[in-house]
């Protein structure tokens, strides 16, 4: 599967504290952590993306200037960074939603540039964008089984449905009520829920705390802890909830005007209360 085409060395996903610029920081197969041992689940090179014109016009001023990041599988990875860093911008690049204007985005070590999203979808790669997006006139299982459509076969579909109910009881117990009757908390899982169905290798987050009470992100957080560690998936997790993320996270990258700014162990970027007030204003 994964040859020796793409990847020319770069597992940055070793060890803590190295400003990552937009290289992704060269270096042999990385100990740390042992997590990484070969090729990432995902890797994005150099990705440049923009919108509009914008690339065109303006040469450097676009959304993704040249973004590296690496991860690697059964890790999270948070995506910081003020508001129009380049988060959202980035989940769409990858997942094909926005044109790629350059770099490559390799998943276990192929390349999947710029295909389409419902290719990337079949490839591993699922989104759930920002929004809590369910379809509110449709029923909670109306909802999961639209998640499941990827999936080949009736009874592959039934099986993958009965173990969302049992990943999420608590929407087993809502599955024919309309989806509107959820309270925002449900409605993220609902749709972590139907991304799951597809039975993605990626999960791309876009902000699961936006709008959600305390003491809701912190299970939505423990939620996505808990997928990693249960499955194995590998989550590219943005936030604007910096602390909440990182608590959860393996590694982090924080964004700025689109570019990588620092790409650091969770913990040791946690600790950093400097760096997170500088970029964040936290
Ligand atoms: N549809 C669009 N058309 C034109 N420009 C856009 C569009 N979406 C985003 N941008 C611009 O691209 C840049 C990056 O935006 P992006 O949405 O990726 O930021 P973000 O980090 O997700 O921010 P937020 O935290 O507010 O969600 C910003 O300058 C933004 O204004
Ligand atoms: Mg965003």
């Amino acid at each position: 599967m994964a040859d020796a085409g793409g990847n020319g060395g770069h597992l940055p996903a070793g060890d803590a504290g190295s400003p990552a610029g937009t290289g992704g920081g060269p270096g042999g197969p990385a100990p740390g952590g042992g997590l990484a041992d070969g090729v990432p689940v995902l890797a994005v090179q150099d990705l440049v993306a923009g919108y509009g014109e914008a690339v065109a016009r303006y040469g450097e001023a676009v959304a993704l200037g040249g973004v590296s990041i690496s991860a690697a599988q059964g890790t999270v990875t948070a995506v910081l960074g003020a508001n129009g860093a380049g988060k959202t911008t980035l989940l769409r690049a990858i997942s094909g939603l926005i044109k790629v204007r350059g770099g490559s985005v390799l998943l276990d070590g192929v390349d999947v540039t710029r295909r389409k999203p419902e290719d990337m979808a079949r490839a591993g790669v699922a989104h759930v964008p920002e929004g809590q997006g369910v379809i509110t006139e449709l029923t909670v299982e109306e909802n999961l089984r639209l998640g499941a459509l990827i999936r080949a076969g009736r009874a592959v579909r039934a099986a993958a449905l009965e173990q969302a109910y049992q990943q999420f009881p608590v929407l087993a117990s809502r599955r024919r009520k309309p989806a509107a009757t959820l309270s925002g908390g449900e409605r993220q899982m609902l749709v972590i829920a139907r991304a799951l169905l597809a039975a993605p290798r990626v999960l791309l987050l876009d902000e699961p705390s936006l709008g959600l009470a305390p003491i809701v992100i912190s299970q939505v957080m423990a939620l996505v802890a808990g997928l990693r560690d249960s499955t194995g998936l590998t989550i590219l997790l943005v936030e604007q909830n910096a602390r909440a993320a990182l608590a959860i996270a393996d590694r982090g990258v924080v964004l700025n005007l689109g570019k990588v700014a620092v790409t650091a162990q969770a913990a040791d970027l946690a600790a950093d209360t400097g760096l997170l007030n500088h970029y964040l204003g936290l």
